[in-house]
């Protein structure tokens, strides 16, 4: 496939950090074929997410149609090999099928038809795979990119209708003959994305998984939705004594102008909501696409050094917290912004200076 050379006579990021928190990463569907990706794997980790293949779009292309076949193969592996699989995700506004949300003319479905969509669609899936699925991003991206938290988490969920940045499908479908004088709002969707979950797959643990998770206005809006689905849960009928949202997944994309600071105050305000966290979905880029940083200049490889040094840190600060630390490609050559060489692994698979120094200080 390419000129990936993996030295597994280098330390196991798993082992290293063993004591800490379980370590992931990645695995495309391609990669089922390649014996020594796969044995790299399971050198370094012990828990994968598919990087696309769980993704609804990938699932169920239509009305009561589902394809499970490159991902029973994954669950299986990993299975065999007593790797964790985290489920990346059920509900979504990117890579899912229109039919969950929208009616054929582009319209959104109304808000029962939405609910019955949600719970045919988690419960196909979570019962497909019950029991071998360690952890589910229940619910992915929910919120918006804010400057300023209003006082209500609800007011800070996406439903535009196109906007990378805002849409919002399953907002506006919930909210299409959502009753205010009842109290019912587009933001119901996420309380019934995680009890549908719960009740067709009560081994796993479901995760709230967001991006720029480290800004003060998507810090508090996680927080609180957290903080408030568990009240209401727990008044719930069938409340089960546990958190109906056990974790929170920052999902950690960096930059090199990513404030450590608010990495810290987000660890100390999820913790504070009783949930425990993951980092899902880490990476540190450099440049930009149109600036690519391939390779590194001498400047931002010390740089990215430090930031992952003060990163990994910080985990281990609060790794009574962190169950597993997620980073987000393989090595740079096969990032999914490959531009930014954010990964831990060269383009070649050689161990790059921060992979060093991540772990020289798990054993600090
Ligand atoms: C990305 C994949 O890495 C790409 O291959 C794909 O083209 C787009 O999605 N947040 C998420 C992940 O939750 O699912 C995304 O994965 C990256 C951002």
């Amino acid at each position: 496939m390419n000129n990936i050379v993996w030295d597994l006579s280098l330390p196991s990021l798993k082992e290293s950090f063993k004591k800490y928190f379980n370590f992931g990463n990645i695995l495309a569907k391609n990669f089922f074929d390649c014996e020594e990706t796969l044995d790299m794997f399971k050198y370094h980790y012990g828990a994968v997410t598919a990087e696309n293949a769980m993704k609804p779009m990938y699932i169920s292309t239509k009305p009561g149609s589902y394809d499970f076949d490159h991902t029973d193969k994954l669950v299986e592996w990993a299975y065999e090999n007593g790797i964790d699989v985290v489920g990346h995700t059920l509900v979504w506004h990117g890579q899912s099928p229109p039919w969950l949300n929208r009616n054929p003319d582009g319209t959104y479905v109304t808000r029962s038809e939405a609910k019955s969509n949600l719970e045919e669609y988690i419960k196909h899936c979570v019962t497909h795979y019950s029991g071998r699925i360690y952890s589910w991003d229940v619910v992915n991206e929910p919120f918006r990119d804010d400057k300023e938290f209003s006082g209500n988490w609800r007011e800070h969920l996406r439903r535009d209708t196109d906007n990378e940045r805002a849409v919002g499908h399953w907002y506006l479908a919930y909210a299409n003959g959502a009753d205010a004088e009842l109290g019912e709002s587009g933001a119901d969707y996420i309380f019934d994305a995680f009890y549908f979950a719960r009740r067709y797959d009560p081994n796993a643990t479901l995760y709230i998984n967001e991006y720029n998770e480290e800004s003060p206005t998507k810090r508090e809006a996680i927080a609180q939705m957290v903080e408030e689905i568990n009240e209401e849960w727990s008044k719930h009928p069938n409340y089960d004594g546990r958190f109906l949202i056990e974790g929170i997944g920052m999902q950690s994309h960096c930059n090199e102008s990513t404030n450590i600071e608010d990495v810290r105050k987000s660890l100390e305000r999820f913790c504070n909501t009783g949930a425990i966290i993951s980092i899902t979905e880490m990476d540190i880029t450099f440049g930009s696409p149109e600036n690519p940083a391939k390779p590194l200049n001498p400047e931002q490889n010390k740089r990215q050094i430090e930031m992952y040094t003060e990163l990994f840190n910080l985990y281990k600060e609060f790794s009574a917290y962190i169950e597993r630390v997620t980073i987000w490609g393989k090595n740079d050559l096969e990032s999914w912004r490959a531009w930014g060489s954010p990964t831990l692994f060269g383009v070649e698979g050689e161990a790059k200076d921060s992979f060093n120094a991540v772990v020289e200080l798990a054993s600090k």
